[in-house]
C-alpha cells in the first residue's frame, strides 16, 4: 500500500463502507503475513485498539499484542484493555506491569521534556525486551493513521515539532520487522467508524485523546507515587461526572492536573496541607488552538465536593479557563 491517499478514495462514513474496507484489509494482511506472527504494542488508544481488532479478525492468535502498563495510565484503563482484548476477543495478549521500572527512573526528574524522553525510551526498552522473548515474529503492526503520515512529511521538510511525541518507531537495531499498517490512509473519524464496525465498544472508539506519556505530564514536576495516585483518583471522578451529565460526549479533552505545590486547608477542625486539583476541559478541531467549554456550576460543585472528600491529599479544586493560545492544552 502506498503512503499517499488516492484522491478517488471514498471517505468511510457508514458501517457498509467500513465493512468493505475491513474485508479488503483482511485479505491484504493475510497475503502480507502468511502464517507468520505479528507484534503490536496495544496501548488501548483508539488507533492501536482498532488495528488489534482488525488483525484479530484477519489472523487471530498469530497477532501478539503487548500491553505495557507504564504506571501512568488512567484509572481502570489497563484492566479495560485486558477485559476487551483477552477476555472478549480472545487476543493473544501479553500484559506487562512495568510501573516500578518507569517510576524509579522518573524519581526526582522535574523537566517535562526529560520526563517525556525517559518515558518514550523506557517504553521502547520494555517492548523490545518482550519482543526478544518471542520466536517467529517477522512483522510489527502499528496504528499509524493518515495525519501521522502527513506530519512525518512535514517534519522531513524541516518544520519542527513543538513537543516530542512518542510511538514504537525506533526499535533497537537487532529487532527488524516488516511493518503492517492497515489504517495508514485513514483519517481519525474513519478509524472510529471502522472500530465500531469491528464491534469495539463505543466508549473505547470515541474516547478522548490521551498523551503517550500519560498522567506523567499531568503530575507536574517530579512525579511522586502519592501525588500520582491522587491525580488518578481525581481524574476518574472528573470522567465519571462528565459521563453522567453528558459532557463526555461534548468536550474534546478533559482531565485533571496536579501541581507540585501545597496550600493550607482545614479538615476535622485542624489545619493540614494539601495539593490543588486543576480541572481542564477544552474543545478543539486539531489541537493547534482550543477553546474552553462552559461547565455548569452544579457539575463543578459536585466534582469539587467529591474530589475533596474522596481523594486523600487534595484540599482545593481549581478550574483552568485559559484557551490555547495562550495556554497549551497540557500543562507540561
Ligand atoms: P498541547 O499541550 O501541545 O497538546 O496543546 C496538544 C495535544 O497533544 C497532546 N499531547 C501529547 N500527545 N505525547 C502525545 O502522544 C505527548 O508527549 C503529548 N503532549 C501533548 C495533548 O494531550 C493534546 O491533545
Amino acid at each position: 500500500m502506498s503512503n499517499v491517499r488516492p484522491e478517488t478514495m471514498e471517505r468511510i462514513t457508514t458501517p457498509e463502507l467500513a465493512a468493505a474496507f475491513i474485508e479488503e484489509q483482511v485479505k491484504e494482511v493475510r497475503a502480507q503475513v502468511g502464517d507468520k506472527k505479528v507484534l503490536l504494542a496495544l496501548s488501548g488508544g483508539v488507533d492501536s485498539s482498532v488495528v488489534a481488532a482488525l488483525l484479530i479478525k484477519a489472523i487471530g492468535r498469530q497477532l501478539v499484542c503487548v500491553h505495557v502498563n507504564h504506571g501512568l495510565m488512567r484509572k481502570g484503563e489497563s484492566e479495560q484493555v485486558i477485559e476487551i482484548f483477552r477476555n472478549q476477543l480472545d487476543a493473544n495478549l501479553i500484559y506487562v506491569d512495568a510501573t516500578d521500572r518507569f517510576l524509579d527512573l522518573l524519581a526526582g526528574v522535574s523537566d517535562p521534556e526529560s520526563k517525556r524522553k525517559i518515558i518514550g525510551k523506557e517504553f521502547i526498552e520494555v517492548f523490545a525486551d518482550e519482543a526478544r522473548k518471542l520466536d517467529g515474529v517477522e512483522f510489527l503492526a502499528q496504528g499509524t493513521i493518515y495525519p501521522d503520515i502527513l506530519e512525518s512529511i512535514k517534519q522531513a521538510e524541516g518544520k519542527k515539532a513543538v513537543k516530542s511525541h512518542h510511538n514504537v518507531g525506533g526499535l533497537p537495531e537487532d529487532l527488524k520487522f516488516e511493518l503492517v499498517e492497515p489504517l495508514k490512509l485513514l483519517f481519525k473519524d474513519e478509524v472510529r467508524v471502522v472500530g465500531e464496525a469491528l464491534g469495539l465498544p463505543h466508549a473505547m472508539v470515541y474516547r478522548q485523546p490521551f498523551p503517550g506519556p500519560g498522567l506523567g505530564v499531568r503530575c507536574l514536576g517530579a512525579i511522586t507515587r502519592d501525588r500520582l495516585h491522587a491525580l488518578r483518583e481525581a481524574d476518574a471522578i472528573l470522567r465519571e461526572e462528565f459521563a453522567v451529565c453528558g459532557l463526555a460526549e461534548k468536550v474534546w479533552q478533559y482531565f485533571v492536573v496536579i501541581p507540585d505545590i501545597k496550600s493550607v486547608g482545614v479538615k476535622d477542625d485542624s489545619r493540614y496541607e494539601g495539593w490543588p486539583a486543576i480541572l481542564r476541559a477544552v474543545n478543539t478541531k486539531d489541537a493547534m488552538t482550543a477553546t474552553i467549554e462552559e461547565i455548569p456550576y452544579a457539575v463543578l460543585h459536585k466534582i469539587t465536593a467529591r474530589i475533596t472528600s474522596e481523594v486523600e491529599g487534595i484540599n482545593r479544586v481549581l478550574m483552568d479557563l485559559t484557551p490555547k493560545p495562550t495556554g497549551t492544552i497540557e500543562w507540561e
